[in-house]
């Protein structure tokens, strides 16, 4: 945990080079023998830290997850939107509310703009097999406002 949070850090305060158009590194949510997840920040303002304690591509309910960030809005509320590709067409659009007003799921809900958030545990999400092939995926978290709090794009690959 220790180790993660000090990557975390490093990642967020290397800003990328200023020439402007330079991308985050791509970093390794997890890889196994069938599957493999990479993702990278498309927030031109800063990286985040992500893993999973589980890389399968029989992927178990209440999966445990790692999520480091700086928040550059308040999130009194707090929404994620994902956006699912293979071969540049779309097959899925989902939006899932992550903190809302009267209904704060995680301990982060509520925090602002400028503090760091750290969350280690479980997330609600059902159990699934992932199809074989090549997915490209955009996700972005946004707060009540629609300002962007982080975005990344991800390439997962099961085979
Ligand atoms: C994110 O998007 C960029 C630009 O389209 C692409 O070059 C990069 O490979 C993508 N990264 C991942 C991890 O999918
Ligand atoms: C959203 O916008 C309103 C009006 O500008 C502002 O009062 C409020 O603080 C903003 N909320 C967040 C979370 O930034
Ligand atoms: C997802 O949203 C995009 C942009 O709004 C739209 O072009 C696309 O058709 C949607 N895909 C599905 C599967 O609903």
């Amino acid at each position: 945990m220790k180790g993660f949070t000090a990557l975390f850090l490093v990642w967020t305060l290397l800003s990328p080079d200023s020439g402007g158009g330079e991308a985050w590194p791509t970093h390794t949510v997890c890889r196994d023998g069938s599957l493999e997840v990479l993702y990278q920040s498309c927030d031109p303002l800063q990286d985040f830290g992500f893993s999973v304690d589980q890389c399968s591509k029989q992927l178990k309910s209440n999966l445990n997850i790692r999520f480091g960030i700086i928040l550059r809005e308040d999130i009194k509320e707090l929404f994620l939107d994902v956006a699912l590709f293979t071969k540049g067409s779309s097959i899925l659009n989902y939006s899932y509310p992550i903190c809302e007003e009267d209904l704060p799921k995680f301990t982060f809900c509520g925090r602002r703009k400028g503090e760091q958030i750290y969350y280690a545990g479980p997330i609600n999400n059902p159990g699934f097999e992932v199809p074989e092939g090549e997915y490209q995926v955009l996700l972005e978290l946004y707060n009540e406002n629609h300002s962007t709090v982080a975005c990344a794009n991800a390439t997962v690959i099961c085979s």
